[in-house]
């Protein structure tokens, strides 16, 4: 998606060999027209696929998820990082190892919103290491609901993420593929590429 990829290079921050800053426009002051665009490109993207439902996770993901279900005009749902007051048989839940921050946390999805009628569309803001990703994926398959596939905002394409979730049999679409980035300089993916 050219639009984004422009605003990368303009905006993004690169902090280090794999954490790239987007704070201005993506995921802590959101552009509004951008995220919605973002959304209608996941709509066309997954067009036609009878996708029942929009699934992110708190808290980045929640703009394109939105963003998404406006497009494809169905509600979406986001996992929460949190223990619930409700009763735990009442949740779907899978544990999640976040690689950058070193912890294990659980993700959960009420059992209310989420069933072997839904065909689901994941939607997030980074793909990296994919680790929370991977675990919506797992909540999906025990729900007995359909996986159209994952959209991802970002994608570095040099961390594992992608690899996980093709090995899990997840159809993966990234509006902005990073290849690499250094400081100042940030490649994508050849657009000539599968
Ligand atoms: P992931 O690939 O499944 O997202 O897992 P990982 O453990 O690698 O990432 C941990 C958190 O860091 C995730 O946010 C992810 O979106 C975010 N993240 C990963 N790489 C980058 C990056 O280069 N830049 C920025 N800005 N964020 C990155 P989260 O735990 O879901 O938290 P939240 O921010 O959505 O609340
Ligand atoms: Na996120
Ligand atoms: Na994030």
């Amino acid at each position: 998606m050219k639009v984004l990829e422009d605003r990368i290079r303009q905006e993004g921050l690169i902090l280090s060999e794999t954490v790239l800053k987007v704070d201005s426009f993506l995921n802590h002051q959101v552009d509004t027209e951008l995220a919605l665009e973002i959304g209608r490109e996941f709509g066309r993207l997954f067009a036609g696929q009878g996708i029942t439902k929009v699934l992110t996770i708190e808290a980045s993901g929640i703009q394109f998820a939105m963003a998404a279900g406006i497009a494809l005009k169905v509600p979406f749902v986001y996992a929460k990082k949190k223990k619930a007051v409700t009763q735990a048989e009442q949740m779907y839940t899978a544990p999640v190892t976040s690689f950058t921050r070193g912890e294990t946390y659980q993700v959960s999805i009420s059992r209310h919103y989420l069933g072997p009628d839904d065909k689901v569309l994941i939607v997030d803001d980074f793909l990296a290491t994919g680790a929370a990703l991977v675990g919506l994926v797992t909540i999906v398959r025990e729900a007995g609901a359909q996986l159209a596939g994952v959209g991802c905002v970002i994608e570095k394409g040099f961390q594992e993420g992608r690899g996980l979730l093709e090995e899990m049999g997840v159809r993966v679409h990234s509006l902005a593929r990073i290849s690499s980035m250094a400081p100042g300089e940030v490649q994508f993916v050849d657009h000539n590429d599968p």
